[in-house]
């Protein structure tokens, strides 16, 4: 059979195009939807990302406001920017660009975030709601993943799911998501990571496998049984000096490698990256429209 690429652009683009009508209806009520990204330090990745969300936000004619901060912006002074985007109403999403500096304790500023307004889904009252099945903001990744799922046809239901990684942001959720009684889920997950044993082991058992573990090329041909759907979350700069930028971005899968082998394959870049700053925009959609009382 041959393998199929599943185009994560596509499938985004398409995510955005079905928003346009929700949006214009906001529109009809003098509401434009508005995200609020807030960015500390200079590390080049968020830079990247966090671009990204503001055209993305352009495109769709959102409000978009960046806040960038040095790196040496306290903690007090953080959670005040965050206190002053919940009481904005031009905002109905904020998102904190993880990973802030060490002298920030991560958790205390998301818990600063208005649960209503929380578009990244990171808070602990929609991380528990999303665990109980009624999540209404779910953490863009892992919804970006279950929407290529479904958009490829891919029903997990019955199968066995193995996420390699363990991350808050993606192995966790993820794992919840697929494991639940829902049109895509009723999968029997694994969540294997850095200290598991024999992961090759566990990675043959994969009808699915999903990689975030944060290493380049980490999965190999041989860790895969046949015909096997491959998520790949990962996004590694690797030297290289054939490219302007003297870098090219590389999964956690060795994408050449693994090809012949899986049913279907996301790429990198092009495969789930497009897809969650797509969520994104449907969180803040979501957003606007709670917050207004219109779903
Ligand atoms: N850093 C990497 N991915 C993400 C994300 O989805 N949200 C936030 N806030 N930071 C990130």
């Amino acid at each position: 059979m041959a393998t199929q690429i599943i185009d994560g652009k596509q499938i985004a683009k398409d995510v955005r195009k079905k928003l346009k009508p929700r949006i214009a209806a906001l529109l009809d009520k003098n509401i434009v939807p508005g995200l609020a990204v807030v960015l500390v330090g200079e590390d080049p990745a968020s830079q990247t990302y966090v671009r990204s969300k503001g055209k993305a936000c352009e495109r769709l004619k959102l409000h978009s406001v960046t806040i960038r901060k040095d790196a040496s912006i306290s903690q007090e002074e953080l959670i005040a920017i965050v206190e002053g985007l919940n009481a904005d109403d031009k905002i109905h999403g904020i998102l904190v660009q993880s990973p802030v500096p060490s002298h920030i304790d991560e958790l205390a500023v998301t818990l600063t975030i208005s649960p209503e307004k929380d578009v990244d889904g990171f808070h602990p009252y929609n991380v528990g709601m999303m665990l109980l099945g009624r999540g209404a903001l779910l953490p863009c990744t892992p919804n970006g993943i279950l929407k290529l799922l479904e958009e490829s046809n891919i029903d997990p239901t019955g199968k066995e799911v193995v996420i390699v990684g363990r991350s808050n942001i993606v192995g966790k959720p993820i794992a919840a998501l697929l494991m639940q009684k829902a049109k895509i889920g009723n999968a029997t997950v694994t969540v294997a990571h850095s200290r598991s044993k024999d992961l090759a082991e566990i990675t043959k058992r994969a009808d699915i496998l999903i990689a975030a573990i944060g290493l380049p090329q980490f999965i190999k041909a041989d860790m895969l049984k046949d015909d096997v759907v491959i998520i790949d979350v990962g996004v590694n700069r690797i030297d290289d000096d054939s490219t302007e930028k003297g870098y090219k971005l590389v999964g956690d899968v060795d994408f050449d490698g693994c090809f012949e082998k899986a049913s279907h394959i996301t790429p990198v870049p092009g495969g789930v990256g497009p897809m969650t700053i797509s969520m994104l925009m449907e969180n803040t959609v979501t957003a606007a429209e709670k917050i207004n009382g219109l779903s």
